[in-house]
């Protein structure tokens, strides 16, 4: 058996989640489902960054202490994810004691390997993405380039991170892992960042106190990423639990955002040699949802809510959407015209259409008993192939993919039942043997979709007469052609997604 550890990063508590926040989660939700499906020992992880100037400041604009900020904003996180089906297994709070004591055993250890220094820092600041830009960075002379926003010059006594010295280092690892970060594009965009010489980094500030006490100076605080990256640590028992750290790292795979790569794909792994750990394993990179071709985001006006879509959509048709209609890696226009449609093609008239389809035909020619499939259908020939397809989609972290190769195999089932158009015959082996294969399809695109819709695929197993829950099932044994054992009621029930106008 192995393991996967998967992380999202922590979400700022300076505002409410929103899609764009859904959109990574739900991804990681899905990759952790597929490979509890298969077997694999899972720990999933998502939370809350919770420290740092940027929710301070959301603070004080709320007339509010941090602390109350952020105990107030931490649970709409774990709400959102909770409506929306995510099954993490932890959801660290960076205020948390726990965090506290690893991201000081950590940041400690580096100290004492020397890679720590003091000094002075001045530099241009933009507070919404805690991070220094030199002025080549800015954009139109001063402004953030992510937030189109003015920087503020800051000035103060900083310990600095001896990043400079890990160079060869980091450029060694990329090329000893050439898969530890995906895409390629992304990974020549860290790449390139290195090789374009790396400088310190001030990871402490005196200039605010909501922050973790740096240990051997308590006057300064740690600088908020280097606070939040420690997390993906905190949470598998570093400094606490020897065992289950080890059992766990580095064998991570961090997704992210593409506006966080340097800090995941090159400071964090410089961290972690620095404090005398191997680096992450994998760390794949995604794109932006888009609202009229600009970045879904807490600073513009163009956030829309999960939960808002979750009540006019349902929970799994949103969770279809994000995960079929923006690829891993690229950007994705989000918009209701986009999801209603996706919602009409795929959900209502393929799955929905399929499913009522066989139960109304069950019904009329089978006396409501499932038959069982033909061994030698068609059907069972796409079948392997759409099946290998998908695996393969969901084994590279490529959901969209593994989901189209999955509604093939609908689309030639809704086709095959045309062709033969067993509401129109006598029933007979004929009639049994392509409703059979419909309802083995039905079973098989279960297992293949249940990490994108999980409640629709334990309802479908229900619908056939399934006894089992589609989530014990063993893969890629249980996708084999033929498991579906027939003799089974089949129930003719409301359609799962009716039509949306
Ligand atoms: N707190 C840091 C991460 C620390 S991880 C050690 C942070 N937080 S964030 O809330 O600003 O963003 C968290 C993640 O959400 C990022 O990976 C970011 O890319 C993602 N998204 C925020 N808006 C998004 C979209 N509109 N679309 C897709 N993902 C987006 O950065």
């Amino acid at each position: 058996m192995s393991r996967f550890y998967i992380t999202t990063p922590i979400y700022y508590v300076n505002d409410a989640p929103h899609v764009g926040h859904a959109y990574a989660t739900v991804n990681a939700d899905a990759l952790a489902r597929w490979h509890r499906l298969t077997g694999d020992e899972v720990f999933f992880l998502t939370g809350t960054d919770e420290h740092g100037q940027k929710v301070a400041r959301a603070a004080e604009t709320n007339g509010v202490t941090p602390q109350t900020w952020t105990d107030r904003l931490a649970p709409r996180f774990q709400g959102a994810w909770a409506d929306l089906a995510i099954s993490n297994d932890d959801f660290i709070r960076t205020t948390e004691p726990r965090h506290r004591r690893a991201v000081q055993q950590f940041l400690e250890r580096i100290y004492h390997n020397g890679w720590i220094t003091k000094g002075t820092y001045r530099g241009l600041y933009c507070v919404p993405c805690e991070q220094y830009y030199t002025e080549d960075e800015l954009v139109e002379g001063t402004l953030c380039p992510v937030h189109r926003r003015p920087v503020e010059l800051l000035e103060e006594e900083n310990y600095f991170f001896r990043l400079s010295a890990f160079e060869q280092r980091l450029l060694d690892w990329y090329a000893a892992n050439p898969d530890a970060i995906r895409p390629e594009s992304k990974r020549n965009e860290a790449l390139s960042f290195v090789r374009g010489g790396l400088k310190d980094i001030s990871i402490t500030r005196t200039s605010i106190d909501w922050g973790i006490p740096v240990p051997w100076d308590d006057r300064h605080v740690f600088y908020v990423w280097y606070d939040a990256l420690v997390n993906y640590l905190t949470a598998i028992g570093y400094g606490e639990d020897d065992d289950r750290f080890e059992a766990w790292w580095p064998a991570a795979h961090h997704l992210i955002g593409k506006e966080i790569i340097r800090f995941h794909c090159v400071w964090w792994p410089a961290m972690c040699m620095a404090a005398g750990i191997e680096p992450p394993a994998h760390i794949q990179v995604h794109g932006w949802l888009l609202v009229g071709g600009e970045k879904m985001s807490k600073s513009s006006l163009n956030q829309i809510a999960p939960g808002d879509l979750t009540a006019d959509y349902g929970v799994d048709p949103v969770r279809y959407h994000l995960l079929r209609d923006t690829p891993l890696g690229s950007d994705g226009e989000f918009s209701a015209e986009g999801m209603t449609a996706r919602y009409n093609a795929d959900l209502a008239n393929t799955l929905g259409n399929l499913v009522s389809r066989v139960a109304t035909v069950v019904g009329s020619k089978c006396g409501g008993i499932g038959p069982s499939p033909d061994p030698n259908s068609r059907l069972s020939a796409v079948a392997a192939a759409v099946v290998s397809e998908a695996v393969a989609g969901w084994e590279a972290g490529q959901p969209n993919l593994a989901l189209e190769a999955t509604w093939r195999l609908l689309r030639e089932t809704n086709a095959e039942l045309e062709a033969v158009e067993p509401w129109k015959a006598e029933p007979g082996p004929a009639v049994q043997a392509v409703l059979g294969s419909a309802l083995e399809v039905l079973r098989i695109v279960s297992l293949l979709a249940l990490p994108a819709i999980p409640a629709t695929a334990e309802e479908i197993w229900r619908r056939i007469g399934m006894d089992t829950s589609p989530a014990d099932a063993r893969l890629p044994a249980a996708l084999a052609w033929g498991a579906y054992p027939g003799s089974r009621p089949v129930l003719k029930e409301p359609p799962l997604f009716p039509r949306r106008k």
